[in-house]
């Protein structure tokens, strides 16, 4: 069986409202994605073996999702020459800035491409893993040109607003 392009490893369902619009922003783009939670301390056996066959099972960008001491995401790209989309989950201290930290300060050899522990960053790794796909799947880069039409339209009609009642 082919799995879908996007494979999310999130290190808990504690993570999953942080990728709530990273998965919209897929499902607006039409790409598939599969969502599995699996951690590198508690559960490292199931990363290893999951993330070990993901290229040959189809997967094609693989975002990695973690908060604290979030070695998941470098982990994760020890496991595989697939690009590896890190999403920092803002945790207590300085509003994620340990999870931030943890995923970009990636020792050189073993790259992790890391979004903010900001609110947009969830929003970004599902878009980011789009533009990923979209350099060899011309559809998909297609869908994201719309995409961002759409939203720039979507500040224009703010502005035309904003305009009109100041
Ligand atoms: C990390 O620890 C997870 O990615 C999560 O962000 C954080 C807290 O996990 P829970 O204690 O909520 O399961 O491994």
């Amino acid at each position: 069986m082919t799995a879908s392009p996007v494979l999310w490893i999130l290190g808990s369902d504690s993570d999953l409202p942080h990728i709530e619009p990273g998965l919209e922003a897929l499902r607006a783009l039409d790409i598939g994605y599969d969502v599995r939670i699996m951690s590198a301390h508690r559960t490292p056996d199931d990363v290893e073996a999951v993330v070990s066959s993901a290229r040959s099972d189809g997967v094609k960008v693989i975002c990695a999702v973690a908060g604290g001491a979030a070695h998941l995401p470098g982990v994760v790209a020890a496991r595989t020459t697939l690009p590896v989309v890190g999403v920092p989950v803002p945790s207590n201290l300085s509003g994620g800035l340990d999870s931030l930290l943890s995923i970009a300060q990636m020792p050189g050899g073993i790259p992790v491409g890391t979004m903010g522990s900001n609110k947009g960053g969830g929003k970004n790794a599902g878009l980011f893993a789009a533009a990923i796909l979209g350099v060899s799947d011309t559809r998909v880069a297609e869908a994201l040109s719309t995409y961002r039409e759409k939203m720039a339209e979507g500040v224009r009609k703010k502005d035309a607003a904003v305009r009109a009642s100041v």
